[in-house]
C-alpha cells in the first residue's frame, strides 16, 4: 500500500470580520502539520480576489495557487461555519472555481457554529454540493458547537477531547485519500488520465 504523505489543503470558508472559524482552521492546520503522514496548506477565502462580473470555472485559471494545490491534493479539509443552516456564499464561490481537479479526491468537513449543533446542519448541506464536485466525503466530521467557548484569546483550544476526535477525523480522511489516490493511479477512468 502507498504510505507516502498525503497532501490535504485546508479551506477556511468565511470572510466575515471577527470570524471564529479562523481559530478552528489555524488550530487544525497546526495539528495537521504535526503529523508525519500529512502535508497541508491553509487557504482563506479572503485571499481570493473574486470579480463581481464573472464566476465559476472560466476564471479558475486566475487563481493558479489554488488550482495547482487542488491538482496536487489527495483530499481537502473544508472549515465551514453555519450561516442560516447553510454555507457561506464566499465558500461556494471559491469551490466553484474548479471542477475536474476535485474528482476522485476525499473531503473532510469541519462544522463551526454559535449554536449547540456544531454545524451539523451545514455539514449535511455541504454533502450534496461536494458530491457534485466529484469529491468523496468522509463519514467522520469534526464539529465545533458554541465555538466562542472552545478557544482562549490566543487561539489555544480549551477542550482536550478534540485531540482524539481530530486524530480520528484525520485518520479516516487520510485512509480515504490514500484509497482514492491508489484508484486514480491504477484504475482507468475517463475523469482523469
Ligand atoms: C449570516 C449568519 C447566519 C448564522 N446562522 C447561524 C445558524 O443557522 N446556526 C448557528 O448555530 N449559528 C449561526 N450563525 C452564527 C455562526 O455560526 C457563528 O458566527 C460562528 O462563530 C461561526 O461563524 P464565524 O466563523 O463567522 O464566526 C450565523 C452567523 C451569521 C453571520
Amino acid at each position: 500500500m502507498n504510505q507516502e504523505k498525503v497532501f490535504l489543503p485546508i479551506l477556511l470558508g468565511t470572510n466575515r470580520k471577527g470570524r471564529e472559524s479562523e481559530k478552528v482552521a489555524k488550530w487544525l492546520s497546526e495539528k495537521m502539520s504535526d503529523r508525519e503522514d500529512v502535508e497541508t496548506k491553509l487557504f482563506d477565502v479572503r485571499d481570493f480576489d473574486l470579480p463581481q462580473d464573472d464566476y465559476g470555472t472560466s476564471i479558475g485559471k486566475d487563481f493558479p495557487e489554488w488550482r495547482d494545490a487542488i491538482v496536487r491534493a489527495d483530499g481537502l479539509v473544508v472549515v465551514v461555519p453555519e450561516y442560516n443552516h447553510g454555507y457561506p456564499g464566499s465558500l461556494k464561490s471559491v469551490l466553484d472555481l474548479l471542477l475536474k481537479e476535485y474528482i476522485h479526491k476525499a473531503v473532510g468537513l469541519v462544522g463551526v457554529s454559535a449554536g449547540p449543533w456544531g454545524g451539523a446542519r451545514v455539514v449535511e448541506a455541504c454533502v450534496p454540493m461536494v458530491r457534485e464536485l466529484g469529491l468523496a466525503v468522509t463519514f467522520t466530521d469534526l464539529n465545533f458547537p458554541i465555538v466562542k467557548d472552545k478557544f482562549d484569546e490566543n487561539g489555544k483550544l480549551l477542550d482536550e477531547a478534540y485531540n482524539k476526535r481530530t486524530a480520528d477525523f484525520l485518520d479516516e480522511l487520510i485512509w480515504m485519500s490514500r484509497a482514492l489516490r491508489w484508484g486514480r493511479e491504477n484504475l482507468p477512468s475517463k475523469h482523469h488520465q
